[in-house]
C-alpha cells in the first residue's frame, strides 16, 4: 500500500524538521492524533471485509509502529542536542589556574609612620593625634604666628568656606598646643607634672602641587618638654632616630640655622649619606627648634620652669629616601603596580 509508505516517509521528514519538542509533538498529532492521517485510515477499516480488514489493519499497525519508533528516536535526539547546548554553555574549564586571593599591604608611607612610632615609643614617647580641620587659633595664633604672617594668606592655606577662622591644618604643630593643654589638664599641678614626650603623625594641607609637593602630605611632629631639656637633647634624639630609621651610621646630620615663629632658636635638619648613589647630597627632612616661651604659655606651661624642643618631619620625604622613590606623586595616585612593590 503505497499510501502508507508515503505517510511513513512524510512522518520521518516532518519529525526531522521539528527543531524542538513542541514542534515534534505538533508533528506527531498530524499522524497519530485523533484526526491524524494514520488514525483516519484506521477508522476506515470498519468498512472493509473481514479478510481485507485483517491484512490492511496489520499493515497500518506496522506503519504506526514505524512512526512511533521514528518519533521516539527524534525525541531522544532533540533531548541529547538540548543537553549538549546546555553543557557547552555551562562548561567549566577545570584546567584553568585558580583565581587566588589578592594580598594587600601597607602603604609605604604608613610603613614609615609605623616605623617612626615604634622607634620613638622605644625611647618613651607617646603617640598623639589631633584634628585635620583646625582652628586658626591652634594652627597660627597659639604658635606665635603673627596676624600678617605670609603662611596665613589664601595662597598658602585652605580655609573652610562660611566658617570663621577654620582651616585645614598646614602642619602638625597645632597638636603641640593640644598636647600641652591635655597634659596640664591631666596632671593638674605643674609642680608634679611628668615630662611630656609625644610624637604626632598625621596629614597636613597646603596650596601646593608639583613633583615634590602635594596639596596633602604627611608630617610627624615631635615634642619633648621637661625641666632641663636643651638643644643638645634635640640633636641627640633626632640624630639617633635618623640612624636607626635608615639602619646605618653612615649618615651625616646637620642642623642649619633657620626661623620659625614657634621655636627659638630654630633650625632645619638636613641629612646626607656618606656612600652610595646619594653620597654627599644634603636633603632637608625636618624643621626644629626650642619651643618658644609664648608657645609654652599658650599651652599652659610655665616657661620659667620648663623648656622643650619640637620638630616637624616630612615622612613622605623619608619614605622616598628609604625606598629610592623619586616622585612624591606616586604615593598618592593609588597605582597598584607601584604600591604592590612594597607588600
Ligand atoms: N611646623 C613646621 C613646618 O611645618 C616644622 C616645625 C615643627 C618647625 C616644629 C619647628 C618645630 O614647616
Amino acid at each position: 500500500m503505497n499510501n502508507l509508505d508515503q505517510i511513513v516517509e512524510q512522518a520521518r521528514a516532518d519529525f526531522l524538521a521539528a527543531s524542538d519538542s513542541a514542534q515534534l509533538e505538533q508533528a506527531k498529532a498530524r499522524f497519530l492524533g485523533r484526526s491524524g492521517s494514520l488514525t483516519e485510515l484506521l477508522k476506515g477499516l470498519g468498512k472493509l471485509e473481514a479478510e481485507q480488514r485483517r491484512e490492511i489493519g496489520a499493515r497500518i499497525n506496522q506503519a504506526k509502529g514505524e512512526i512511533e519508533s521514528l518519533l521516539e528516536a527524534r525525541r531522544e535526539a532533540l533531548l541529547k542536542a538540548a543537553l549538549e547546548v546546555q553543557l557547552a554553555a555551562e562548561a567549566l574549564d577545570v584546567t584553568l589556574p585558580g583565581r587566588g586571593y589578592g594580598v594587600g599591604g601597607l602603604h609605604p608611607v604608613s610603613r614609615t609612620l609605623e616605623r617612626i612610632e615604634t622607634l620613638f615609643r622605644s625611647i618613651g614617647f607617646e603617640v598623639a593625634d589631633g584634628p585635620e580641620i583646625e582652628t586658626d587659633y591652634h594652627n597660627f595664633t597659639a604658635l606665635n604666628t603673627p596676624e600678617n604672617h605670609p603662611a596665613r594668606s589664601m595662597h598658602d592655606t585652605f580655609y573652610i568656606e562660611n566658617e570663621d577662622k577654620v582651616l585645614l591644618r598646614t602642619h602638625t604643630s597645632p597638636v603641640q598646643i593640644r598636647s600641652m593643654e591635655a597634659h596640664v589638664a591631666r596632671f593638674g599641678s605643674m609642680e608634679t607634672m611628668p615630662e611630656l614626650r609625644v610624637i604626632i603623625p598625621g596629614r597636613v594641607y597646603r596650596v601646593d602641587s608639583d613633583a615634590t609637593h602635594s596639596p596633602m602630605f604627611h608630617q610627624v611632629e615631635g615634642l619633648w618638654i621637661g625641666a632641663d631639656i636643651s638643644f643638645s637633647d634635640l640633636k641627640g634624639v633626632v640624630t639617633d632616630f635618623l640612624r636607626r630609621f635608615f639602619e646605618t651610621d653612615d649618615l651625616q646630620v646637620r642642623f642649619r640655622p633657620s626661623f620659625f615663629p614657634f621655636t627659638e632658636p630654630s633650625a632645619e635638619i638636613d641629612v646626607a649619606f656618606m656612600s652610595g648613589e646619594m653620597k654627599g647630597r644634603w636633603l632637608e627632612i625636618a624643621g626644629c627648634g626650642m619651643v618658644h616661651p609664648n608657645v609654652l604659655r599658650h599651652g599652659g606651661v610655665d616657661p620659667e620652669r620648663y623648656t622643650g624642643f619640637a620638630f616637624g618631619m616630612g615622612p613622605d620625604r623619608l619614605t622616598m629616601l628609604r625606598y629610592g622613590v623619586n616622585d612624591l606623586r606616586l604615593f598618592f595616585e593609588g597605582d597598584l603596580r607601584f604600591l604592590s612593590q612594597f607588600r
